[in-house]
């Protein structure tokens, strides 16, 4: 296994300062839009999925966080983490985006979370309104995928407002809340050597910035230790699992990768990896621990 610093050097070539600016600068302008942000998580990296300078960007602004394919994360430490941000004041949903489970309490999760807003404005005499929101993410998070479960297919559109530019539409989505049709994209937070791993395994971060073989060693070395079972299960690989590298040239055997003279397709076999692992085939994984509800208790 290569402990090979360089196998992940994502900044330079995804993003790069002017790129983060302009990024950072239209999720401000829209933020101003808006009674309350949806901040999109991937469930299986809660920490790694996160964009390091939100809370600076978003402010006291109302937020609710989807723990977005939550059909791929490990359920039992997906609790613990929504435990986690409640005991942080802040409401997290479980959510697939694809299939709409978790939609209808995200609903719910966001109207609540914008009634002091909109109670206030009525009291202050105006006349009551839905509660308008964004969604918040890094790339392939799922934003455009859950802006398409939230509309139902069919975007009802809201008339253009006065200050809004005429390219960005209003979706109704029932009576309660009006959702931006335009989704924020953050960046993730790379320079960390675990996240930018994280990002890679989930398919966050393109695969061709980044040495494949060297990730997929490391990805299966950490499922090895993690969730042993579901690896031996779905390669039907028996006794102990050894490191990285026997374990794929296993998993190549197994699948019948294999070049002239017996060898094995490496590539093939590491493709397979991937594609099972990012499509859940390989079981439901938490890679990111959640922190001690304990610590976070007390430290408030
Ligand atoms: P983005 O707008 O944040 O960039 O993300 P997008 O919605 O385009 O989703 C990125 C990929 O993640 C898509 O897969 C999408 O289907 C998948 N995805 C989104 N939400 C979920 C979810 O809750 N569960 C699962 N399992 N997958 C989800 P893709 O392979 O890139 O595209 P496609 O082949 O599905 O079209």
């Amino acid at each position: 296994m290569t402990d090979n610093d360089n196998i992940i050097d994502i900044p330079s070539l995804q993003w790069y300062p002017g790129h983060m600016r302009k990024a950072e600068r239209l999720v401000r302008e829209n933020l101003k839009l808006v009674d309350v942000v949806i901040e999109l998580l991937d469930a299986r990296i809660p920490l790694s999925s996160a964009n390091p300078v939100l809370r600076e960007i978003v402010g006291d602004k109302p937020r609710v966080i989807v723990l977005n394919k939550a059909d791929l994360a490990d359920e039992a430490a997906m609790r613990v983490w929504v435990k986690c941000f409640a005991a942080q004041g802040i409401t997290a949903v479980p959510v697939d985006a694809v299939k709409g489970r978790g939609v209808k309490e995200l609903v719910q999760a966001i109207a609540q979370c914008a009634k002091p807003k909109t109670d206030k404005l009525v009291q202050h005499g105006a006349k009551a309104r839905a509660a308008r929101c964004m969604i918040l993410g890094i790339p392939n998070v799922g934003k455009s995928s859950l802006i398409n479960r939230l509309s139902g297919g069919s975007k009802t559109k809201v008339e253009n407002r006065p200050g809004v530019t005429r390219a960005k539409q209003w979706i109704r989505i029932g009576t309660q809340l009006e959702l931006l049709d335009m989704p924020g994209i953050l960046w993730p937070k790379f320079e960390d050597r675990q996240t930018a791993l994280h990002l890679a395994y989930t398919g966050a971060i393109n695969d061709n910035v980044y040495d494949v073989a060297s990730v997929v060693l490391l990805l299966l070395d950490t499922l090895r230790t993690k969730y042993p079972s579901d690896l031996k299960e779905r390669y039907r690989l028996e006794g102990e699992l050894s490191n990285g590298a026997e374990l794929l040239a296993a998993i190549g055997r197994k699948r019948g990768c294999l070049r002239a003279g017996g060898r094995i397709d490496e590539e093939k076999a590491q493709q397979i990896v991937l594609t099972d692992f990012r499509s859940g085939r390989l079981g439901r994984v938490m890679l990111d621990s959640p922190p001690s509800i304990s610590l976070i208790e007390d430290a408030r």
